[in-house]
């Protein structure tokens, strides 16, 4: 049994994770882990230094220091890397495709595993990617996947880009979506998958406070679940 509670909300981007992860966190008092952050980090360095192997990479963000802020005002996670916010680079399209690239690769994944990890205290902790629930967290309180459609979480991510000031094409967007899917999906190295016992939810035509209301019903449901079989 895990000594805190965990709640795992893994799927595609552009369902809505990262927000509801926010509101989620904030609403019980718990950490969050944006571990999609941490993937996209080692593309932004692989952009800059193309000749870097994985193992450089890995020692680059090792030596590094990573904090996360939460931002009240744009409900999302911020990271400052080497005292530096670098939360707009991160969400550029290129360093997205590149950071699901990556990702695919056993030598870049498992020595995240633990720096994950790392982050559940006794706060409690929402933690958020892909793999959350099948490998980083199995045992989880509560384990989500969200997913909607590509056409719907493009036309989000566009609305995300429109407030960063960058304007990208809604159909190339969609394309992107659709092909780093089926490169998420179809990896041999922790796939993005709902766990056997995840609490699938198609947020599609959800709002982000219902998906929320949800979610956090699925968790008083699961706490008391779980406070019964340890009283017995
Ligand atoms: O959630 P995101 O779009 O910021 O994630 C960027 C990429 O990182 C995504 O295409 C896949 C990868 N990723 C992963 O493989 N495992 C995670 N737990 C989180 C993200």
């Amino acid at each position: 049994m895990m000594q805190y509670k965990v709640i795992t909300l893994d799927g595609p981007g552009g369902c809505g994770k990262s927000t509801i992860a926010f509101k989620i966190a904030q609403h019980l008092g718990y950490q969050c882990l944006n571990s999609g952050m941490l993937y996209r980090l080692i593309a932004f360095e692989q952009l800059k230094h193309t000749s870097y192997s994985a193992r450089a990479l890995i020692h680059l963000i090792q030596k590094a220091s990573i904090e996360f802020k939460l931002d009240s005002k744009a409900l999302q996670q911020c990271m400052i890397y080497n005292k530096q916010d670098i939360t707009t680079q991160l969400h550029m399209p290129e360093v997205a495709s590149m950071a699901s690239q990556l990702a695919q690769h056993p030598e870049i994944r498992a020595p995240l595993i633990e720096l994950q990890q790392q982050f559940l205290n006794k706060t409690g902790l929402v933690a958020e990617g892909r793999d959350m629930g099948t490998c980083i967290f199995p045992q989880a309180t509560l384990k989500c996947y969200l997913t909607a459609t590509p056409e719907i979480r493009a036309l989000r991510r566009q609305k995300q880009l429109i407030a960063l000031g960058k304007r990208v094409n809604l159909g190339t967007l969609i394309e992107s979506i659709v092909e780093r899917d089926q490169r998420d999906e179809s990896r041999s190295a922790a796939p993005m998958r709902p766990a056997d016992d995840a609490f699938v939810i198609d947020t599609s035509k959800m709002t982000l406070d219902s998906v929320c209301s949800a979610v956090l019903e699925a968790f008083a449901i699961a706490t008391a679940a779980g406070d019964s079989s340890s009283a017995d």
